[in-house]
């Protein structure tokens, strides 16, 4: 299986959900080809969760990366799991129009692009010079 599934769905594993029991993990690789993971990490006050998608987004700035190539994302469902609204966005400013790859547990995959997950967006370019 492709490294950057395999880490995705090995990171699933440390998910911190106590409250939903739904389980993700994202791995985002660079254009070094470094792997950046993420895993959900719930709250007590729900809205404070942030989604393994972000977390990874957020880990990879913070380990100095600044282009990527691609993301997998991994869940336990039989239709595959997308990036949420407020991942998309988030993806989309930071990585930009990369592919991303839906993986679950059972191994079945798909892969999409973030223009057709989020078509239309704001960005940076609506606020000018
Ligand atoms: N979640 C993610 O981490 N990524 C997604 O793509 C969908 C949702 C998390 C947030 C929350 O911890 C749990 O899954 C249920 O919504």
């Amino acid at each position: 299986m492709d490294p950057l599934l395999e880490a995705a769905l090995a990171v699933r594993e440390n998910a911190h959900a106590p409250y939903s029991r739904f389980r993700v993990g994202a791995a985002l690789e660079d254009d070094s080809g470094g792997i950046h993971v993420g895993c959900n990490v719930e709250n007590a006050t729900y809205g404070l969760t942030i989604c393994a998608e972000r977390n990874a987004v957020f880990r990879a700035i913070a380990d100095g990366a600044r282009r990527f190539r691609r993301i997998a994302v991994a869940a336990d469902t039989d239709a595959l799991t997308p990036p949420c609204g407020a991942c998309r966005q988030i993806l989309w400013e930071l990585c930009g129009d990369i592919e991303v790859i839906l993986v679950n547990t059972s191994g079945r995959t798909e892969s999409l692009r973030m223009k057709e997950l989020l078509p239309r967006p704001f960005d940076d370019a609506f606020l000018g010079p």
